[in-house]
């Protein structure tokens, strides 16, 4: 028996795992890098978030990124080696942090690694029965694995479509396990570069969570500023957006767009929400002239509107609910505002650690699939298949 297989063994069998997750959404912003210590599996799993931090990608290594990013036509060589790049960069990075929190990388059990999203493909997307769903996050496993000597779990997307889902998003197991509450209902709003939720109905059991992307999240606005300041990835604080005016007609033009009316849960990505999309949308709503901070406040109130209205289908006059919002759009005041406006009579906060949230919540999804117990989690459904997830990358 090799090393790695007698160790996964007994790491399954602690009272308590090192888990590292790691999260690189669509925003492209950087590698959020949650250290966790999860203690137990199932309804009875408890994180301790031990330290956090994002690496902020520097300029070169997220145009690098951008050259394949959400894009039909792209140098397959280009791919190829970046899979492995990326691989080895983000176990650079995890070295490095280890070493300045003076952790030794044999204390961590595990490395939980989502990978660089570059591509989501849902059917809704391409329209081909024939293929299904597809999702490709990149910066391989075994690189993280080999590189920083832990055991890796990489590519929880696939054994979902494999099972019936669109890869996304995977948020709900994580949410049940750490969020749900006997008396309460909860809406968790993750606003990353594509917004989800997921909802909780009070004293439920998993059959009735739902968890479904909504559309953009900050993605459009995060293009929107980088054209027009390319030194700038996105609208701090929103001093941008607030400078200008919501434009109604373009407004209307922005919700207008198809995947709206797709009926939850559903998922997409940057393929359709981007700077085409924006650019089609002024052309479309016959503005004669418009200045581009009026199209970020309009930018920022449709992300605000199309969560709200999503939220609206799921609680509709269930004023007990409470909406808890992490990811980086958490941090924008206009966003946050306009959220706890439409819901004036539920608890609106952002969740405490909200900008490691997503990361922590995969660090449980690797918990569960080494330590977990299948039949107490997912719920059997296409969308929230009862399967554990993640390919295991050994390090020898
Ligand atoms: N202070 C801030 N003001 C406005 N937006 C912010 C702020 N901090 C972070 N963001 C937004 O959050 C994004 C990163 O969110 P994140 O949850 O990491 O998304 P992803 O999962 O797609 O990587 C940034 O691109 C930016 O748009
Ligand atoms: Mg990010």
């Amino acid at each position: 028996m090799i090393e790695s297989i007698e160790k996964l063994s007994n790491i399954a069998h602690k009272p308590s795992r090192k888990i590292i997750g790691l999260m690189s959404g669509t925003s492209l912003d950087g590698l959020d890098i949650a250290l966790c210590e999860v203690f137990g599996n199932g309804q009875s799993t408890k994180i301790n978030l031990l330290q956090f931090e994002t690496i902020v990608y520097d300029n070169e290594f997220r145009d690098e990124i951008k050259t394949i990013f959400s894009k039909k036509n792209i140098d397959l060589e280009k791919l190829c080696l970046l899979n492995e790049w990326i691989g080895k960069v983000h176990a650079e990075m995890i070295n490095a942090k280890l070493s300045e929190w003076k952790i030794n990388n044999y204390e961590i059990d595990l490395i939980a690694s989502h990978g660089q999203t570059i591509y989501h493909a849902p059917e809704s997307l391409h329209q081909n029965k024939t293929y299904g769903n597809g999702t490709l996050q990149i910066g391989d496993g075994d690189q993280i694995a080999v590189n920083t000597g832990i055991i890796t779990i990489s590519d929880f997307r696939q054994k979902h479509i494999a099972a019936g889902g669109e890869g996304a998003p995977l948020a709900a197991y994580g949410d049940f396990l750490l969020y749900a509450q006997e008396n309460k209902s909860i809406i968790l709003l993750n606003i990353g570069g594509i917004s989800n939720l997921t909802y909780i109905p009070s004293n439920s059991s998993f059959e009735n969570v739902v968890c479904t992307d909504i559309g953009p999240g900050n993605k459009l606005m995060d293009v929107w500023i980088n054209k027009h300041f390319p030194e700038q990835q996105f609208d701090k604080d929103a001093e941008f957006a607030n400078t200008g005016d919501v434009h109604s007609t373009l407004l209307v033009s922005l919700k207008s767009h198809p995947f709206f009316k797709i009926s939850f849960p559903k998922t997409t990505g940057p393929e359709l929400f981007n700077l085409e999309f924006i650019e089609n949308c002024i052309q479309e709503s016959e503005v004669e002239e418009i200045s581009s901070a009026d199209v970020m406040a309009t930018l920022n109130k449709f992300t605000v509107d199309i969560i709200c209205h999503a939220i609206l289908h799921f609680i509709s006059g269930n004023q007990d609910c409470e909406i808890l919002i992490s990811g980086g759009g958490a941090n924008n005041p206009l966003l946050l505002k306009g959220i706890a406006d439409y819901f004036p009579s539920n608890h609106v906060a952002k969740l405490p650690d909200s900008d490691a949230k997503e990361a922590i919540l995969f660090a449980v999804l690797a918990n569960e699939t080494i330590a977990g117990d299948k039949k107490t989690f997912g719920n059997g459904s296409a969308k929230t298949p009862n399967v554990s997830m993640g390919k295991i990358c050994l390090p020898e």
